[in-house]
């Protein structure tokens, strides 16, 4: 039985879902052919930044109407699951976002997106991309998503405001300074000084934790089987973790990232790890008052991840999606892109006008930092490696908040998925 969109949603249990015929400028029936572009780019910095590029598709791809296949939900929480079952259905959308990385390499594998190899050569993608970027999007030497941006996972935002009503006026450079000013916090009237939402957003706290205490080396060693996850410094990072956890909001489980955003908004909260589409989204949202820093502990470490766009086996629209990967792989599409959604371009030859102070510093940082890649968002690990992390951590946060069983769970999946990897 072939299921409705509609229905593959009510299966995924969402909440906030549009489907493609729901919503999205373009929807009209005008005759043009329609792209779907599939996405979980709902509101705020996000969806600012898909209409960026709507807006410049529309002027480039006269005849090409854009539908809006968005799916709300953080990370592609929700996303990924209605794609996999429109793919395993035959009835994908003519483009999808995807995370460069191990994330795109299980849809290669899958025979679910096709080669661009041709479309890189005729765009001047190769030269205009860092070498290390093109070497995470090429399987078996072919090149299959075109990336529209570079983010940074391991940041902390703050409301200044709340700190400095508490009498914080320094920016913590360790984990145990960092866990003292928490707790100062708290004494001074804020019950949940750390803003936190569900699984993935605590597996990107939990890696910034690894990283502090494993360095940039070992941490992306977790990864590719180099790095073991049975020692001592890994139980260490899951106890720290376990003690920020301490510090958050008790309904961190149901809170999807702009939720947990808005308890730093509200002053409810006086900090709130997340990646640095935080920055454009507060500033969507009118709160400008926001300030950030690196995750204590984490020097100079970059932790990275992308956003790229494909080209579906089978997708509809084959000549409309090329028109729009090549909007996504202009200079042009990723300068409106990436000033709106609050990244970096993947691009280094990008102008940088209309860049904010944030972004500025990025641009510099990503030159010179150590890069790492992120599990909660695709560079690091497979889909189905950060299905079994979420699902530890949910038990952990929801159920036994035993740091013993989380560290077994976690070490239970990366065996698991580092031998299936090799294999
Ligand atoms: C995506 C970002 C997005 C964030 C929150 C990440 O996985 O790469 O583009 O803003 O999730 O939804």
């Amino acid at each position: 039985m072939r299921y409705t969109r509609r229905a593959l949603a009510a299966f995924a249990g969402l909440v906030l879902l549009t489907t493609v015929a729901a919503c999205g400028s373009g929807d009209e029936d005008s005759g043009a052919a329609k792209v779907e572009v599939f996405t979980w780019w709902a509101e705020g910095g996000e969806k600012a930044g898909l209409d960026a590029l709507v807006s410049r598709f529309t002027a480039e791809c006269p005849g090409q109407q854009f539908t809006d296949g968005v799916v709300a939900g953080g990370a592609g929480i929700n996303a990924k699951q209605v794609l996999t079952a429109r793919l395993a259905q035959n009835d994908p959308p003519d483009t999808f976002q995807v995370h460069a990385g191990a994330e795109l390499t299980d849809f290669i594998d899958a025979g679910k997106v096709q080669d661009l190899t041709t479309e890189y050569d005729a765009w001047g993608l190769r030269q205009a991309l860092p070498e290390g970027l093109v070497d995470d999007l090429t399987v078996n030497g072919e090149i299959y998503s075109v990336p529209a941006n570079v983010h940074r996972a391991n940041v902390v935002w703050t409301n200044p405001q709340v700190l400095s009503d508490a009498g914080i006026n320094t920016t913590p450079t360790t984990l145990p300074a960092f866990l003292r000013d928490l707790e100062k916090l708290r004494k001074s009237g804020i019950e949940s000084p750390l803003a936190l939402g569900r699984d993935w957003t605590q597996l990107m706290l939990l890696e910034a934790v690894l990283i502090t205490k494993l360095g940039a080396d070992k941490f992306s060693g977790l990864f590719t089987g180099e790095t073991s996850w049975n020692s001592t410094a890994v139980s260490a990072a899951i106890n720290d973790f376990d003690k920020l956890v301490d510090y958050s909001n008790t309904d961190r489980d149901a809170l999807d990232w702009p939720d947990a955003e808005r308890l730093l908004i509200d002053g409810k909260a006086g900090y709130q790890l997340m990646g640095d589409w935080e920055a454009a989204d507060l500033e969507a949202k009118g709160f400008k008052a926001y300030d950030h820093f690196t995750f204590p502990g984490n020097g100079k470490v970059f932790q990275w991840l992308a956003d790229s766009f494909v080209l579906s086996t089978g997708a509809p629209n084959p000549e409309g999606t090329r028109c729009w990967l090549g909007t996504v792989a202009s200079a042009a599409g990723q300068q409106a892109f990436n000033v709106a959604k609050g990244s970096i371009p993947a691009r280094t030859d990008t102008p940088t006008e209309g860049f904010s102070g944030y972004q500025l510093d990025a641009v510099e940082d990503w030159k010179t930092a150590t890069p790492v890649p992120s599990c909660a968002h695709g560079s690091a690990c497979s889909q189905a490696w950060q299905n079994a992390v979420n699902s530890a951590l949910s038990a952990y946060s929801t159920k036994h908040r035993s740091v013993t069983a989380l560290h077994k769970a976690l070490a239970a999946a990366a065996k698991q998925f580092i031998k299936q990897d090799q294999n």
